[in-house]
């Protein structure tokens, strides 16, 4: 920890472009916590296990001092006049400040032998594979037989992966496979006991699936949603049963990233988020509670701190490899625009914009370059070409 605290006092250009992309994401996460949206635990395991980032932001403002982080927002402030950079009152009283609630383990309020999964996409697979190396039967839909044998094909290569590291032998790797079952109907899911949707980002596509999964799955089984931007209550109210939906939010890569956000709607049972927060332990990830609020706590934080890395690309000299080393080197795991290519250019824009809905910060709105990208088709690593180039 004391790596970063000295790189973010260091007087060349990479540590003053930590400071300036840092410094409004620390802020925001003070006020996150001052609006009581989330708890103070919770803030900082989101940005550790959904991130990889080695301290969470409040945990960082203690390690920093409060007062060289209002000191440098100020000096931003200054610079700017974006309101966002203003210092939170709350920095001045952080240690004080929302205070983590009882951690109290939660308990599987319902029986959950077989997990159901929409969807054939990268993050539906990687749901898939962390449920079935966690010894959890699923059943997963795709749309076409096609797409469900790639679901199959992409856990094989992973499954091989740690074979060939020692992580796992053949028998492990039949044992996983063994407990996956591919279909082509959501028919299939009739009898699982709670289902993880992961499919297109787009409420009319998701409001039918909802409809249709109502009808199919049995009565009292939990219908869960990882949207990252859309409406969970929504979601719930296209069902006949809205205590029963809950957002269980997935990270990217799903297999390796530990963090789980469990999104309670106001229609959500909390015995029904009890037993998603038990089920994130049961396969090894660390479940974190918030409401159904725009971007989660994660999203909220990581992509105005994207886009802010987008703009200072495109306001001075800074080239998209120094931004990238300078976070690197202030202990990220990957620079701004890595990460950008991975999350995907349309993924990323589309939560840009559903912040700036939610909040109404003009300052958060989407950069021009990643707008332009997108009207390209540049979408980071899918396409073989974003901010950089993967050919
Ligand atoms: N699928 C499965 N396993 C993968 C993988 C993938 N796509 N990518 C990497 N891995 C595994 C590797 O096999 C390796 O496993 P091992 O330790 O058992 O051998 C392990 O992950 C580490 O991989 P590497 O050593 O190759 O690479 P790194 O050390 O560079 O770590 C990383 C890769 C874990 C992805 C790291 O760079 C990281 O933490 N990046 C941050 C990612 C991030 O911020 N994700 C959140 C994005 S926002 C989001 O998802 C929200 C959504 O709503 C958009």
């Amino acid at each position: 920890m004391q790596e970063i605290v000295d790189r973010f006092a260091g007087p060349d250009r990479g540590a003053e472009i930590a400071r300036t992309l840092l410094l409004p994401y620390l802020n925001h996460a003070a006020t996150m916590l001052a609006s009581g949206y989330a708890t103070r635990d919770d803030i900082d395991a989101a940005m550790r296990f959904g991130c990889g980032y080695p301290i969470g932001p409040l945990a960082l403002i203690d390690a920093l001092g409060p007062d060289v982080v209002v000191s440098g927002l100020e000096k931003l402030h200054a610079e700017t006049g974006d309101p966002l950079h203003q210092p939170a009152p709350v920095l001045g009283e952080l240690s004080a400040a929302g205070e983590s609630d009882d951690a109290a383990e939660p308990t599987m309020r319902h029986e959950i032998e077989t997990v159901g999964v929409v969807g054939t996409g990268t993050m539906a697979a990687g749901i898939v594979e962390v449920f079935a190396k966690a010894g959890v039967d699923v059943v997963f839909v795709g749309r076409s037989q096609e797409k469900a044998e790639g679901v199959i094909a992409t856990i094989t290569k992973n499954i091989d992966k740690a074979i060939a590291k020692d992580k796992l032998d053949e028998a492990g790797k039949e044992a996983v496979l063994g407990r996956l079952t591919a279909a082509t109907s959501r028919e299939a899911l009739a009898d699982v006991d709670i289902v993880v949707e992961a499919i297109a980002e787009d409420m009319d596509v998701k409001l039918e699936l909802f409809t249709d999964l109502d009808r199919i799955v049995k009565p009292g089984a939990i219908l869960a949603t990882t949207t990252s931007s859309l409406s969970i209550a929504e979601l719930a109210g296209a069902t006949s049963r809205p205590a029963d939906v809950v957002g269980i939010h997935f990270f990217n890569p799903a297999p390796v990233m530990k963090l789980v956000e469990v999104v309670s709607a106001p229609t959500t049972d909390p015995e029904v988020a009890e037993t998603a927060k038990a089920l994130s332990s049961l396969v090894g990830k660390h479940p974190v509670s918030c409401t159904d609020r725009a971007g989660f706590i994660v999203n909220a934080l990581l992509f105005p701190y994207l886009n802010d890395a987008v703009k200072l690309h495109e306001a001075g000299d800074d080239s998209l490899e120094e931004i990238d080393t300078a976070m690197k080197e202030a202990k990220l795991p990957m620079g701004p625009f890595e990460l950008l290519d991975v999350v995907g250019n349309d993924v990323s824009l589309a939560i840009e914009q559903t912040l700036v809905g939610a909040f109404g910060h003009t300052g958060w709105e989407p950069a021009p370059t990643l707008v332009r990208l997108v009207e390209e088709g540049k979408l980071g690593r899918k396409t073989g070409e974003g901010f950089h180039t993967y050919r």
